[in-house]
């Protein structure tokens, strides 16, 4: 069967109705396109799991704030189509954003708790805006399980957490973050990063290795763990921290000592472009 790109919510519906009569299962993998080697192995684990896999491609402007990138973001919808075929995806879906929000749209998805730190507090609307573009496109989609990286850790745990209070019938799967060979986190926004940029980068990467080596050797205080990532990240010319953190798995609240699954986690201005990066630091 080929792959279909579809713009109207209406198709969606009938196209996904049609494949539920025939008793096929569908994954959805909810993404804002300019796709990589992160959102294919995504797109990858959702054609193993399911019948049939939609991937939707929307770069949402409510979980953008007023000085983000969204006009700047990066678009390229032969290549995502590309993508979505030689990563075993069905269907892309890619509404316009009158569509998704139409006039007098009024309606948002607040979570409280974990979405009140790291990301959260850098970019005050971000998970109202993730949230309620979740919720509308598992409304549109009705899919058996979604799939999310690993690599936005907060998002992934806002989503958990959504799905959970509001019964949503569904199975969230996070999947492993996607590196380049060097390290690097892959993400859309990496091709904002001029040469020189692209190499002061590593310093996420790099910061968070350091912390898992020594927190692997032992140690658990996360300030001492927190002082010697900030090193790394001073070392580069170009890198300004937003967060450097380690909080409970759980909660995401900051810790002192860790006893229990934790995450350290990061986001690093690099010139004018925001990089975000995790580690799980695991006791047992
Ligand atoms: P986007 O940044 O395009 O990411 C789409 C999905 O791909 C997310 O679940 C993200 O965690 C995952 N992803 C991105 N880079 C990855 C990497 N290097 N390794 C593994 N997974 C990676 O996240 C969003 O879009 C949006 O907020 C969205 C959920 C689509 C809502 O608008």
């Amino acid at each position: 069967m080929g792959m279909t790109v579809l713009k109207e919510i209406e198709g969606v519906r009938e196209q996904v109705r049609a494949w539920r009569e025939q008793g096929f299962t569908v994954g959805l993998v909810p993404t804002m396109g300019y796709l990589h080697e992160g959102h294919a192995s995504l797109i990858r684990r959702a054609a193993e799991e399911n019948d049939r896999v939609v991937v939707s491609v929307f770069v949402n402007p409510t979980q953008f704030g007023p000085k983000e990138d969204l006009s700047s973001y990066p678009r390229d919808l032969v290549r995502d189509i590309e993508t979505v075929e030689r990563s075993g995806g069905d269907m892309i879906f890619y509404p316009e954003a009158s569509a998704m929000y139409p006039e007098a749209y009024s309606t948002y998805v607040e979570v409280g708790g974990i979405t009140g730190e790291l990301c959260g507090r850098s970019r005050p609307a971000h998970f109202r805006g993730v949230a309620t573009v979740v919720t509308k496109l598992f409304n549109i989609v009705r899919p058996d399980r979604a799939y999310f990286g690993r690599k936005d850790a907060q998002q992934l745990a806002v989503i958990r957490r959504m799905a959970k209070d509001l019964n949503m019938d569904l199975e969230i799967v996070g999947c492993p973050i996607v590196r380049e060979p060097d390290g690097l986190a892959m993400s859309s926004r990496n091709s904002y990063l001029s040469k020189e940029e692209r190499a002061d980068a590593l310093v996420l990467s790099r910061a968070l290795r350091q912390c898992r080596e020594r927190f692997q050797s032992g140690c658990r205080d996360a300030q001492a763990l927190k002082e010697e990532m900030r090193g790394i990240i001073a070392g580069a010319s170009s890198a300004v921290p937003d967060y450097v953190e380690i909080v409970d798995a759980v909660t995401f609240h900051s810790v002192k000592t860790i006893e229990k699954k934790a995450l350290a986690a990061l986001a690093v201005y690099i010139g004018k472009t925001r990089l975000i990066d995790n580690t799980l630091l695991d006791p047992d």
